[in-house]
């Protein structure tokens, strides 16, 4: 039965602390910037403009993915509830927990969910979205965590049988290593009982892929650009964005999308935050995503590798989306 009892006072738990946040991006940037090739992790996009810049993209005519998840959850979300039949949603990545409404009215109709707990490294975003969600949910117990869920699977609260969620093809911003780690580290959080819903963006025409990283009315571009905007404003940095093009292309052996910021001309770049001074060639490309696509078998063999089983795949008419569930 859902609890009576008032929801907790707080609205977010912190297990990801600035002063830690910080250390990280400092190594993450130090390591990627003196690397070769240079490389950027993706999560540095999401400051408060980046975020912006995102929601902006998910409504571009070319960028389907947001709206086919959006779709296909709203088809499907009864059927994964009562597959899941689960007493807690966590929901990793969660930002403004927009899409997950479908999901958690599938599930509060089903009758078995009584708590949501949405994850995101952002407190602001949390901060945001909890008292919101609450007004559309009094009868949940609803409570935000702040963390990285690279490194704080194992300590994500919620007693009772879990489903636990990763939305919007995150999924596809890990290399493949990385992914089977991230992926095993899931597993092993998960008990008996406990399912993983994966959204995931699938293999299509390259055509559609590029447009959709590549948008004519270059927000994309904007949001890309943004990762250095952000390490000026964090780390002191004195990169010129405009001075970089935005580079998408389709990558058909490993099968991702990989974003790129490309040089326009020889540069030095002075990082103050960590005494560290980069130089640039004409034409030398930073990556700064990629998002890998995905198709049945190839996830199947991956959840397989770290003890999932898969056991619920979804995907739209046009197979350019997929829900898939994932128990051990
Ligand atoms: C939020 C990581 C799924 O890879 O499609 C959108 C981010 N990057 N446009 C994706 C993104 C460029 C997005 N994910």
């Amino acid at each position: 039965m859902r609890p009576t009892a008032a929801p907790p006072a707080t609205d977010v738990d912190v297990l990801l602390e600035s002063e830690e946040q910080r250390q990280i991006l400092e190594h993450d940037a130090r390591s990627g910037l003196t690397a070769s090739p240079k490389w950027l992790p993706p999560k540095y996009f999401y400051d408060d403009a980046g975020s912006v810049l995102f929601e902006e993209i998910t409504r571009l005519p070319e960028y389907y993915p947001t709206r086919a998840e959006h779709a296909l959850l709203n088809g499907v979300a009864a059927d994964i509830a009562a597959a899941a039949d689960a007493e807690v949603l966590v929901e990793l990545g969660s930002g403004s927990s927009e899409k997950t409404r479908l999901l958690l009215d599938a599930m509060t109709d089903a009758g078995a969910l009584t708590q949501y707990v949405p994850v995101d490294v952002s407190l602001g975003a949390l901060r945001a979205a909890v008292p919101q969600l609450r007004q559309f949910y009094p009868e949940l117990a609803i409570r935000g965590v702040v963390a990285d869920f690279d490194r704080h699977l194992a300590h994500l609260p919620g007693e009772g049988r879990r489903l636990v969620a990763l939305l919007g093809s995150t999924l596809g911003n890990y290399p493949p290593l990385p992914r089977g780690e991230f992926l095993g580290g899931l597993a092993a959080t998960l008990n008996d009982g406990d399912t993983l819903l994966l959204g995931l963006d699938l293999v299509k025409d390259a055509g559609r892929l590029v447009a959709a990283y590549d948008d004519a009315a270059a927000v994309t571009a904007a949001f890309n650009r943004n990762v250095l905007h952000v390490l000026n404003g964090e780390l002191g940095a004195d990169f010129d964005p405009m001075a970089f093009d935005h580079v998408a292309l389709w990558d058909s052996e490993n099968e991702w999308i990989e974003m790129r910021l490309r040089a326009q001309a020889p540069m030095t770049v002075t990082i103050p935050a960590l005494s560290l001074t980069i130089e640039l060639a004409a034409g030398e490309e930073i990556r700064t995503e990629i998002s890998a696509k995905f198709r049945r078998e190839r996830i199947a063999r991956e959840l397989e590798a770290v003890g999932l089983r898969l056991e619920g795949w979804w995907s739209d008419d046009a197979g350019d989306y997929a829900l898939a569930l994932a128990r051990r």
